[in-house]
């Protein structure tokens, strides 16, 4: 019934907006209506054979027993054998075609999500943690899930059975029934007064199981680093903690919920001593049959728990909402950056990447990064950028990338502002290795084509032998297989894996952002080679902390504080005795040139 380990991430604050979830949530159902259809004829059947077996009782008592005539009986037990079979098939048929219709509208759920967020830019994950995010798609897909295979079926099936009981109790026998129903409204109050107490207490349990696997998550992929400090023990008393608040909660919670169905199995009895007790001395009477008696016992918790459920359905349907609303809130996020209505197709560099008195920040209210920057990058040359740790180095490959958008200034590509320019025909134009590697877990052949089988062997030998690396890639066989982040190769060989792939589609113009981990003089050298090859005949800027990669670049610029302080070649920077010489000396020795 509640869903205690999903996180429902309720924030008390947050507004939700029924009318569009509502029509978020229609628009998943109506695509589906043939199978809710189904699946409500089923319900109907289903419905009318639990209400049945009452009637049937009814008749066995009242007419075959006193005219002692077994066929009618052997008839009528024939025809409470066949409903019971009845009703077991019907529900079956509702259940299958519930779980397939729910089933579908989840995966289309989730592919929907899926191809959404893929297309959502940098500033998103910047804002929605991707632990929390996935962890969220899936709980709200869940109570989704619930809603529409059980939550909709459940609400009318109770709806329907409440009416049916109560008109047929009622040409029965209004009085009794009348007298029944006294007792609804404090079961109404009480369920609704006390589920609301308890659901309250299992929101906070389920925050706390969020915040529980949310501190799990992030402790256990800092594990290694945990133990380097020695902060086992620590972390597992935080955890304690955390555990232990959700333990009493949910203990208080439990605990309502067994007074509840204690209460709630007590009102069964209580009412059958009533119809007993009344209905027994109007029996003696004559106003009522035993008949009637019976069925009503058999009919009386059938009265009663459609409106146990009330409470229940309104804290799903709650929950339902929530959930859509955040799943809205996702789907109708447009991407920050998206193509103008006309975007301009490149196909290729021509000419020139300029930069034209760029200034960017990542917030309003932070410091600028870049400040005016300016370089242009002639087709085939290359451009180096050095400097400090944060200077802003990758930023300048961001714009470039239209991973985040200028505040001031200009990107012009051939001439053609980056705005102009569509965003897939940027990005498959220029070729990109990260500074911070991403390896899927699979084989190395598998991440050279970027998990895309569709990339023919060949094209990834040729694009090792371009740089050279067939050595590197004999000893480290295209088959081997990468663990989970990388985690077992060296910094440098995830450094030389990702400038092979940047090399498979052969891009004419490449960025490459150096990781700053140390990386050994072979691998050092391996990664020189290449890039002196590329340099040769690829249009390339390359970001770079060891300065022996750049050289022979075309240009260098040395920013420092998000301003270009230096430019120039290699030597003429050196042979100007600034910052870049400094630099220079400082990582190679004084007598070093
Ligand atoms: N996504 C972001 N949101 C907010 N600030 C950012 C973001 N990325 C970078 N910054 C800030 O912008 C500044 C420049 O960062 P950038 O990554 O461009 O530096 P860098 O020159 O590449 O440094 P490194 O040599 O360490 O790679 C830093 O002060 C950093 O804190
Ligand atoms: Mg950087």
């Amino acid at each position: 019934m509640h869903d205690r380990n999903g996180d429902d991430g309720q924030d008390p604050k947050e507004k939700i907006n029924y009318r569009s979830t509502f029509r978020l949530l229609l628009g998943f159902i109506l695509p589906e209506r043939k199978g809710f259809s189904a699946a409500f004829a089923w319900l109907l059947l289903s419905t009318a054979f639990n209400l049945l077996t009452p009637i049937i009782a009814k008749h066995i008592i009242d007419k075959a027993i006193p005219a002692r005539d077994t066929s009618l009986l052997a008839l009528s037990v024939a025809a409470l054998f066949l409903n019971s079979v009845s009703f077991l098939a019907a529900n079956y048929m509702l259940r299958m075609r519930l779980i397939r219709t729910g089933q579908k509208i989840m995966t289309d759920l989730k592919k929907r999500m899926l191809a959404h967020m893929l297309a959502l830019d940098l500033p998103f994950y910047a804002e929605f943690p991707v632990g929390r995010l996935t962890a969220r798609v899936q709980a709200d897909a869940s109570t989704l899930y619930e809603l529409f295979t059980e939550t909709t079926v459940n609400i009318f099936r109770d709806l329907l059975m409440f009416i049916v009981t109560f008109g047929v109790m009622f040409y029965f026998s209004p009085r009794l029934t009348l007298l029944l129903c006294a007792a609804l409204p404090f079961v109404v109050v009480f369920s609704s007064v006390f589920l609301r107490r308890s659901s309250a207490l299992f929101v906070t349990v389920r925050k706390l199981a969020s915040e529980i696997s949310g501190f799990l998550t992030e402790h256990i992929n800092a594990a290694g680093l945990l133990q380097a400090f020695n902060r086992e023990a620590m972390t597992a008393a935080k955890l304690e903690e955390i555990n232990k608040r959700k333990f009493d909660t949910e203990l208080k919670g439990e605990l309502m919920m067994i007074v509840f169905f204690m209460s709630i199995i007590m009102i069964s009895p209580l009412s059958i001593a009533m119809i007993l007790g009344v209905g027994g001395g109007w029996a003696i009477e004559g106003k009522l049959t035993i008949g009637t008696l019976i069925m009503f016992i058999l009919y009386i918790d059938k009265l009663f728990e459609p409106i146990f459920s009330v409470s229940e359905h309104v804290s799903i349907i709650q929950r339902s909402f929530s959930a859509g609303h955040r799943i809205h809130k996702i789907l109708e996020r447009k991407p920050a950056i998206t193509d103008p209505p006309k975007p301009h197709f490149i196909r290729n560099i021509k000419d020139k990447i300029e930069f034209r008195d760029v200034w960017m920040r990542y917030t309003d209210d932070a410091q600028w990064v870049l400040k005016d920057i300016s370089f242009t990058l002639p087709r085939g040359k290359s451009l180096a950028i050095v400097g400090e740790t944060g200077g802003g180095k990758t930023t300048v490959t961001n714009l470039l990338f239209k991973f985040y958008v200028p505040n001031k200034g200009r990107i012009l590509i051939d001439g053609t502002d980056l705005s102009e320019i569509s965003l897939n025909s940027l990005r498959t134009s220029i070729g990109l290795v990260q500074q911070d590697i991403y390896l899927f877990p699979g084989t190395i052949m598998q991440n050279l084509k970027l998990m895309d089988e569709a990339i023919p062997d060949a094209m990834v030998h040729d694009a090792i032998k371009s740089v050279g690396l067939e050595q590197f890639f004999r000893r480290h066989g295209l088959n081997k297989v990468i663990a989970d982040k990388g985690a077992n190769l060296s910094a440098g060989e995830k450094q030389v894996i990702a400038l092979a792939r940047a090399m498979v589609l052969n891009q004419e113009v490449l960025v490459f952002d150096e990781a700053t981990s140390h990386i050994d003089p072979y691998t050092e050298r391996l990664i020189n080679t290449a890039m002196q090859r590329l340099i040769s005949h690829k249009t390339m800027i390359i970001i770079a902390h060891r300065l022996s990669t750049i050289r022979n670049a075309d240009n260098i610029l040395l920013v420092s504080e998000g301003e270009i302080k230096e430019s120039g070649t290699h030597d003429e920077l050196l042979a100007k005795g600034g910052t870049y010489s400094r630099f220079y000396k400082l990582q190679f020795g004084e007598g070093a040139a």
